[in-house]
């Protein structure tokens, strides 16, 4: 079974054609730029372009950065605020004439580790972090998704966590990867402290860096780095697409 898959971030929205069954990309994926608006339209209008890329006309499944519940999304902490309360399923079915599902996108990339990375045959708590601008958060529970948990949102000392501890926070302040990692590590502790997982997957741009920071790190938990890179929003939105539509979520 084919979807086609699609991760919007705030640079880019990059899709492929993804067989879901095996979890792998059928062609090489393509990125266009993010409108620099970041307007519901015109994101709409870059989904449809990336349709018209590979000539598409079956199922679409898209990893949005906002909590996304019936298809609306919730909130809009790094994209434009007008997102919120728009209705993403709708929008994005119209404007590319293909049924399309919406996903948070720390979400579609939990769903893809958990399937076929780091999370295979994991039972128990996981929690899949993403860590890029912002801080993206994805639970599971022996495999399920709880959906839309906004994590990267808790307080650490008084400020929003993605403010402290995001991949964007590091680049801003210059930090190295050892007081970053330190910063990091605060973060998974009050998550452990909260919700004592039984994993941390770590995915985003720092999977790749993991060891600059592996030993900063003190959790009682497993901590393993994501093993999907780039791939896993768009495999993971094009899976949760795939079983939207066959009801299985
Ligand atoms: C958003 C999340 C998103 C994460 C990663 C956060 O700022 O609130 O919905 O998953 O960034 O993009």
């Amino acid at each position: 079974m084919q979807v086609l898959g699609e991760d919007i971030g705030g640079s880019g929205v990059k899709g492929a054609p993804v067989d879901v069954k095996k979890g792998d990309l059928l062609a090489k994926r393509f990125r266009i730029p993010t409108p620099r608006s970041g307007k519901p339209q015109a994101i709409a209008e870059t989904v449809a372009e990336l349709v018209d890329q590979f000539k598409w006309n079956g199922l679409v499944g898209c990893g949005f950065p906002a909590a996304i519940q019936g298809g609306v999304a919730l909130t809009a902490a790094n994209v434009d605020k007008s997102w919120i309360g728009t209705d993403a399923v709708r929008l994005f079915s119209q404007t590319t004439n293909c049924k399309t599902y919406v996903v948070n996108d720390a979400d579609a990339a939990g769903v893809a580790e958990m399937r076929f990375g780091a999370g295979r045959k994991a039972k128990g708590v996981v929690l899949m972090i993403t860590v890029g601008t912002g801080l993206g958060t994805a639970l599971f529970t022996d495999g399920a998704l709880v959906p839309n948990c906004e994590l990267g949102h808790i307080l650490l000392r008084g400020k929003d966590a993605e403010l402290y501890a995001s991949d964007a926070a590091r680049q801003r302040k210059n930090l190295s990867w050892k007081a970053w990692g330190k910063r990091f590590n605060e973060y998974l502790s009050r998550l452990e402290a909260l919700l004592w997982p039984d994993m941390f997957i770590i995915g985003g741009g720092a999977s790749k860096k993991f060891s600059n920071f592996a030993d900063q790190l003190s959790v009682k938990a497993k901590v393993v780095p994501a093993q999907m890179l780039n791939e896993a929003g768009i495999i993971g939105a094009a899976i949760f697409a795939y079983e939207k539509s066959r009801g299985k979520k």
